[in-house]
């Protein structure tokens, strides 16, 4: 473990792990089961279009969220653009900024226009009290997201909708396996999308699902999922290619058996973190509800300078350095990328809470393959920098100036 400054890699030390730390590494569950499934789909030579496993797959996740309707996805991006579509979707579309940029992009692909509504600073999730102000006649939906796993304002934001007669729909790719009060996410708004890239806790290689309680609902989804047919050689609807594979169903389903798991070990990590880190000033753990089901996935950490007497951005260079890949999620906002800076240049005017954050969250390392060995001195390195901030920047701007070749361990 590291305790002088001197020692850190970003100065010349030798790297703390000599393999990197990803913050998603996929988490796989029982090989040998997998494999028999992937063996078992070559036999039947059934490879896609609504085999065998998807449908199994596609009813456990109805069982587990207790959910009318799962659709199998390819990936939550192209579920969150069906959905859209399916919704009736046009016009303007009220989102937050602070999200991965599928949410936005999910829209703007189909010319429908994200604006992006400013977060709560203590839930980082969209603030409905600034929804209001943004809805115009063009408006016809909301997307809130449930970043982190930790639900956005569900309620407030269906009496917005309600009162405006828009719809509400909710990108849940971080909140598989998350409840609010009580009730499974995957049962709010009118539809639901969960991700199941590889770096998300449970994943299908790549995959998503789109869930839904409205029957009607479901069956245009179903439809435009796979190229709005309904039935050999009828096509009903506009639709596109959105279906899940059945190697990634036969993934899907070998996670499913681990998926307590995977949830316990994030749990654990979590509790990790929080003991290395408690008490140093500047540096917030985001916590959980601990009434309600989560998957522990997002380690997030907000840097106030001001307080730690270091930036977010020097933590993740000098973890950078030790091959702890933390990264700056979400930086720097989806108004401030392509195409959306270029017709907005200003809107971290209108977005100062989203700004705000995105200049002090890190993400950490999490998952079955990092475990308290690897937090404890991940948290280490954190506290020696934080303790030592006065003396490690002028330090810091040198090696900056002349990037030093750090040794390896
Ligand atoms: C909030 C959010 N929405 C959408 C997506 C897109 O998911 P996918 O990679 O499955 O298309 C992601 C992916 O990481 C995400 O984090």
């Amino acid at each position: 473990m590291k305790s002088v400054i001197q020692h850190l890699a970003i100065l010349g030390g030798q790297r703390a792990f000599s393999e990197p730390l990803h913050v998603g590494r996929p988490n796989i569950g029982n090989r040998e089961k997998l494999f028999e499934r992937i063996n078992d789909l070559l036999d039947r030579r059934w490879l896609t279009n609504n085999g065998p496993y998807v449908q199994e797959f596609e009813q456990r996740i109805a069982d587990y969220l207790q959910v009318k309707n799962c659709i199998a996805m390819c990936n939550a991006t192209v579920g969150l653009e069906i959905a859209a579509r399916a919704l009736g979707l046009q016009g303007e579309v009220i989102v937050p900024s602070f999200t991965f940029i599928a949410t936005a992009h999910a829209l703007q692909w189909q010319e429908i226009t994200p604006v992006f509504c400013d977060i709560d600073p203590l839930t980082h999730n969209i603030d409905p009290l600034r929804v209001e102000a943004l809805i115009t006649p063009r408006t016809t939906g909301i997307i809130g997201v449930h970043l982190w796993g930790r639900p956005c304002a569900i309620e407030a934001l269906e009496e917005i909708a309600r009162r405006y007669n828009l719809k509400l729909m909710f990108d849940a790719a971080h909140a598989f396996g998350c409840s609010h009060a009580g009730r499974m996410i995957g049962n709010f708004g009118q539809v639901e999308v969960f991700s199941f890239h590889a770096t998300k806790f449970f994943n299908t290689f790549e995959g998503g699902a789109v869930v839904t309680n409205d029957d009607e609902l479901a069956g245009r989804i179903r439809l435009m999922t796979n190229f709005g047919f309904e039935d050999t050689d009828r096509v009903i609807y506009i639709g596109t290619n959105g279906k899940m594979s059945e190697v990634s169903a036969a993934m899907g389903l070998t996670g499913l058996d681990s998926l307590d798991e995977f949830i316990a070990a994030n749990r654990a990590n979590q509790a990790a973190y929080r003991a290395g880190l408690a008490g140093l000033p500047g540096v917030r753990l985001l916590d959980y509800n601990p009434t309600e089901s989560n998957n522990y996935q997002y380690v997030i950490v907000e840097v106030d300078e001001t307080l730690s007497g270091i930036t977010r951005d020097d933590l993740v260079d000098i973890l950078h350095a030790e091959n702890v890949l933390a990264r700056r999620y979400y930086y720097p906002g989806c108004h401030a990328m392509e195409p959306y800076v270029s017709r907005l240049p200003a809107a971290d005017i209108h977005l100062p809470e989203t700004a705000r954050l995105t200049r002090r969250v890190m993400s950490l390392p999490n998952g079955t393959t990092v475990g308290a060995a690897e937090i404890d001195e991940i948290c280490a390195l954190i506290r020696l920098a934080v303790n030592h901030s006065q003396e490690l920047q002028p330090l810091l701007r040198i090696a900056a100036a002349a990037p030093v070749v750090c040794s390896q361990s």
